[in-house]
């Protein structure tokens, strides 16, 4: 259990490089299986979830090491097309694997993943696109067993734009003789992200970021090597964070288009935002103002990752602001520890209102889940006195050095660990 201790009514400043982003890493460490070639992954983030992904290479055979941000997968070795349950539960991500291996054996056997609590969680739609590729998938008390198979290309018409969907169907037609169309695919830029690695690697993908990706074969190169992208939901966070704080902070290394909804609000917010291609600096002088009404929505709509953070920026805004959650049924869980710092938040199922107070003060809070821990930690930033946030490892899945992060910007946060 770590603890981490904000004093809060300090203004950020100064600049920040924003990590390797954790969603585009994870399905990209699973399509290292996909043949048998050396891969070197570069800006990795240092997480958690990283780590629960590359013991999943390991168990399966692969060499896998992590030095610093860039990842070594050799998946020559790789001699089981199993996973057991204790790594399965460690992420909702361990699901990419099954697309892989199903490319990689033709079978694979596996049990239901784990991940943030935000509702349920099927995967129904990662199964159904996967049969419609002919894999020969049986589905027993959340063991998932696919028998050894033979893929076809298909036309699968996703009913929802699921990333992780999306992704698994992506890789399992790697490996299917013929055409593969995904219609209603995700658009996420981290489907653009394992579209350019899966290139790389020799896959002929094509249309990802658009609701159509084509899929028609893979020629196998000898090695690989690719970068991540920048984590746009950390890059939200960071501009959260000087919006929420008051302050003046650059984020070097950033997309500014990834995250421009996250931008647009802060903006209407009443924050000066200036970006180029690379960069995004904000300034704040803290007194913001609610933004009436926001959705969240697939990419590229306000994303659901960024919405607990954003409703932590705008606890002490003057004026209402309305957020309607699409996406997960159950993404509100930061709210009651919220309500501690003295928050005005109302929720009525999907509808979160949220009325600016004046002020917030420090209490002993728990994290939920990764990004409700994120929202805890900004808004502890904007509250006067001591927030102790007790977490069990949540934001640590996902923001790579966060406490170190904030501290250069000014931030008084002590993580204990
Ligand atoms: C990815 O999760 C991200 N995770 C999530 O980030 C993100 O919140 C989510 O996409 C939406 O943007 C990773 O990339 C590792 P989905 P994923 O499949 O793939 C329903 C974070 O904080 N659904 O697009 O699991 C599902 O229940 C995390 O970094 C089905 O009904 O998201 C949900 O309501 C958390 N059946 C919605 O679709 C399915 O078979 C979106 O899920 C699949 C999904």
């Amino acid at each position: 259990m770590e603890l981490w201790h904000i004093r809060g009514g300090r203004r950020l400043e100064g600049s920040c490089v924003v990590q390797g982003s954790k969603n585009a890493s994870l399905p990209i460490l699973a399509a290292s299986i996909l043949c048998p070639l050396r891969c070197e992954l570069l800006n990795v983030p240092q997480l958690r979830d990283v780590d629960a992904a590359l013991r999943i290479l390991r168990h399966l055979g692969c060499r896998a090491e992590q030095h610093g941000n860039s990842v070594y997968i050799d998946s020559t070795g790789l001699s089981c097309c199993s996973i057991p349950h204790e790594l399965m539960e460690e992420m909702r991500s361990s699901v990419i694997f099954m697309g892989a291996l199903i490319a990689r054996c033709g079978e694979a056997r596996l049990s239901l993943p784990g991940g943030c609590q935000l509702g349920r969680r099927p995967i129904d739609l990662h199964l159904a696109a996967l049969r419609q590729l002919g894999a020969n998938i049986e589905e027993n008390n959340g063991e998932i067993h696919c028998r050894p198979s033979t893929l076809r290309g298909a036309e699968i018409a996703l009913p929802f734009p699921s990333v992780g969907a999306t992704e698994n169907a992506i890789l399992a037609a790697c490996a299917a003789a013929g055409e593969t169309r995904i219609l209603g695919a995700a658009r996420e830029p981290e489907i653009v992200a394992l579209q350019d690695c899966l290139r790389s690697m020799g896959a002929e993908v094509g249309g990802a970021g658009s609701d159509t990706i084509r899929i028609s074969g893979f020629r196998r190169r000898k090695s690989v090597s690719c970068r991540m992208i920048p984590d746009r939901i950390a890059a939200g966070t960071f501009a959260c964070a000087a919006a929420a704080a008051g302050g003046d902070v650059l984020l070097r290394g950033v997309d500014p288009k990834h995250f421009s909804t996250v931008l647009y609000f802060l903006n209407q917010a009443g924050c000066d935002i200036i970006s180029d291609t690379r960069s995004v600096r904000i300034r704040s002088d803290g007194r913001l103002r609610g933004v009436g009404e926001l959705e969240t929505a697939p990419y590229p709509g306000f994303p659901t990752d960024a919405q607990p953070v954003l409703m932590a920026t705008l606890l002490r805004a003057a004026g209402r602001t309305e957020i309607t959650e699409t996406i997960f049924e159950n993404r509100y869980r930061q709210v009651p520890e919220l309500r501690r710092l003295g928050a005005d938040i109302t929720v009525d199922g999907n509808k979160a209102v949220i009325c600016g107070v004046a002020s917030l003060r420090g209490a002993a809070l728990t994290a939920t889940d990764l990004r409700g821990g994120a929202a805890m930690v900004v808004a502890g930033l904007t509250a006067e006195g001591e927030t102790v946030i007790c977490d069990d490892g949540h934001i640590t899945r996902g923001y790579e050095q966060f406490d170190r992060r904030l501290r250069a910007l000014g931030a008084d946060i002590v993580r204990e660990y």
